[in-house]
This record gives C-alpha cells, structure tokens and sequence, in this order.
C-alpha cells in the first residue's frame, strides 16, 4: 500500500509505453490476480475492468482499492469465456502467469480481439515459453521439463514449479495445469485474430534462473509484445 502510495508502479518502463497514457481509456485487465497493475490503470485515470476466476484474490484487490480511494471494477470471470458485456475496451492487458492458464490460444486470441475498439491495443507481458520449460540444475546447467512446441496440445505440470506457482495463486480450487504457447504461436494467433502485431521483444532475467550464474543473461526470461485492433 505504501509503495502505491508513493506513486510506485507495478509496471516496467516498456510496459508503460506499450500501454500507453491511459488517462480517460477503458481498460480490461485479464487474470488480474491481487489488482496491483488494475490499481495503477486506474490511479494514472484509467476506467479498469479487472478479471480473475479466483474470488480470494478479487477480495483482496477490491480491499486494496477501497484503502487507496480508487475505482477498479474487479469481476469474476473466466477470461476463456468472457461475459458479452465486458468489452469496448481500449486496452487489454495480461501479464505474468497469465497465459499458461489458456488452453486454446487460437480462439483465445478472437475473444480478446472482439472485445477491443477499433484502435485499441492489446499488451502481453509475459513469461517467455522457454523459460517455462526449463529447470536450473546448478550454474550453467539446465534440464529441459516441458515440450516447447506443445502449443497447448497437453498442458503439463512441471513437478519443480507446480508447488511454488500453486503456492502463489493461493487457489487449489483452479487446478495446475499449464500450456505452454511458444512465441510463433502467440504471433500467429495474434495475426489469426485480425490484429496488427505492432512490436515484440525479448529480455533476459537473471532473476527467473537463480543459481545458473552469468548465462541467464544469455536466453530469454520473459517477453512483451503489442497489437492493435
Ligand atoms: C500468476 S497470477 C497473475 C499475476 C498478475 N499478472 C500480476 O502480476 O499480479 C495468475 C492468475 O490467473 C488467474 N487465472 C487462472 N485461470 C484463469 C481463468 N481461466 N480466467 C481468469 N483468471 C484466471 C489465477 O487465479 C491467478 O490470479
């Protein structure tokens, strides 16, 4: 709360100018967990819609803005099956752990597309795939747990990173079980729904690969990537 307070922001440098000044925008927030970055839209004067399918986190992100004085329309929502009426929106946003919960990246990618305006920009910040099939071993050693051009064929459960992600989502109610959509096909779902890919880029996170020492720098952490409608 301090840190909000403080004008702290959830969001990166690049993440802030692919989304853009939101000022009077309409923005959708899917999977949005606690509210932190739906909290930031709306402090910078964004009218946000922020979605999740667990209630506990919806809780503690309506709690979060009531203390902070600001208005963040959080819903219950699965965002594979969105109710019609949350669209019209300038902006849809999905980070972080957000991806792998979709089980059809294709048609996906259509729902999400029909519920922006003409103009409107959908912002993906996101694990990279790669990272979401390997493990760290010890410095400079890797061991590969996932297929990465699965594609959502099975979805996996890495015994590793289950415990800890189910231990962050807090909801043993939403069963474990990750897709993994390499990035030709997030592109080629972003094209498939009619969008224009307006930019791509990949970082590198030392910090998503604790223990493999200097090499972490060298394979990709995690990417974000723009499209309009
Ligand atoms: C790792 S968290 C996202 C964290 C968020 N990006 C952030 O940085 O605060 C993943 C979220 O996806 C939600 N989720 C999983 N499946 C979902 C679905 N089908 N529809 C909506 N939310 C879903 C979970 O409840 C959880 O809150």
């Amino acid at each position: 709360m301090e840190f909000f307070l403080n004008g702290g922001t959830a969001l990166t440098e690049d993440e802030l100018a692919a989304v853009g000044d939101v000022h009077g925008r309409r923005v959708l927030q899917l999977a949005c967990s606690v509210g932190d970055e739906a909290l930031m839209f709306a402090q910078r004067g964004a009218a946000v819609t922020a979605v999740d399918i667990a209630p506990a986190h919806l809780m503690t992100g309506r709690a979060k803005a009531e203390a902070l004085g600001v208005d963040v329309a959080f819903i219950e929502q699965d965002m594979t099956r969105l109710d019609p009426e949350i669209t019209g929106f300038d902006v849809i946003y999905i980070s972080w752990g957000g991806i792998c919960w979709v089980p059809d990246i294709t048609e996906w990618m259509q729902l999400v597309a029909d519920r922006l305006n003409p103009g409107g920009v959908l912002v993906i910040s996101e694990h990279h795939p790669l990272w979401e099939i390997l493990t760290v071993r010890g410095e400079n050693a890797l061991s590969v747990n996932g297929d990465y051009f699965d594609n959502g064929r099975d979805g996996y459960a890495d015994p590793l990173k289950a415990p800890q992600i189910t231990q962050t989502i807090g909801t043993p109610d939403v069963p474990h079980r990750s897709f993994v959509w390499s990035i030709s096909s997030i592109v080629t779902g972003v094209l498939a729904a009619g969008l224009t890919l307006r930019s791509l880029q990949e970082y590198a996170e030392s910090e998503m690969y604790p223990g493999l020492g200097e090499q972490a720098m060298h394979i990709p952490g995690t990417y974000l990537l723009t499209a309009s409608r």
